[in-house]
């Protein structure tokens, strides 16, 4: 079973919330998020974080969570532990999939269209025909766009391996010989999101407040 919580919140958050949320966590963790330069930037990073810490726990984990905590080479955040799992941000989401069962993905984006050029070598002549019959191309390109990224992050290179290399055939991401299974997850207008993980698993979302 796969779990996806989902916080949906206004950033920058007022002081007022934010300081009762940020020292929930370790001050080496907020200190670390110092990296990201804006303000909103750093909350939903930290948010993920504070996501997890909760996901984790609901799945019976009990260890020293912050402790470990790491990211690999590639960047991609691990717990040791039976529970892979995997963070995304973007304007007033933050999500994060934790699993009992093999890598996961997950990719949420806010669409902010800026031109045709965005879709530039992304996708295959297939994906674009689909494209072209979508009724609404611009919103359907992101959600490609995000179903390649989440398989990406479920095989845990994301973007060093290029966007155009994930092969989308209906809900079948495909990189080199691995199949991903893909799947909406549903958001309100304006944003798109995308779960991958192995083929025949269940999933679950869930609406969070950090509250
Ligand atoms: C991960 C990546 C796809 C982010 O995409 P994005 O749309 O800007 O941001 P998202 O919010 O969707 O995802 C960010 C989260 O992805 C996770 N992440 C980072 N690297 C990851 C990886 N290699 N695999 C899986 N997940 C990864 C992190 O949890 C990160 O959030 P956090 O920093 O708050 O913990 C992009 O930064 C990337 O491809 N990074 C690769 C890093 C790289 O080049 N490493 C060098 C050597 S391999």
């Amino acid at each position: 079973m796969i779990e996806v919580s989902v916080l949906t919140i206004s950033f920058p958050l007022p002081d007022s919330l934010w300081s009762p949320m940020r020292q929930r966590l370790p001050p080496r963790l907020v200190e670390s998020a110092k990296r990201l330069r804006r303000t909103e930037d750093r909350q939903r990073s930290l948010c993920g974080r504070l996501l997890l810490e909760r996901a984790l726990r609901r799945r019976g984990y009990g260890g020293n969570l912050w402790e470990e905590f790491s990211t690999d080479a590639c960047g991609k955040p691990r717990v040791a532990g039976p529970f892979p799992f995997s963070l995304s941000h973007s304007g007033d989401y933050v999500v994060c999939a934790v699993s009992d069962r093999g890598a996961v993905g997950v990719d949420v984006e806010r669409i902010v269209f800026r031109g045709a050029q965005e879709f530039d070598g992304i996708f295959t002549p297939e994906e674009c025909d689909e494209l072209r019959r979508a009724a609404d191309p611009v919103r359907e390109g992101y959600r490609l766009w995000t179903m390649k990224e989440a398989a990406l992050k479920a095989d845990g290179r994301a973007l060093t391996v290029p966007v155009e290399a994930v092969r989308l055939s209906g809900t079948v991401a495909q990189i080199e010989d691995k199949r991903w299974a893909v799947a909406d997850i549903p958001l309100r207008p304006g944003y798109v999101a995308c779960l991958a993980a192995e083929p025949g698993q269940d999933s679950v979302c869930i609406w969070d407040a950090l509250q």
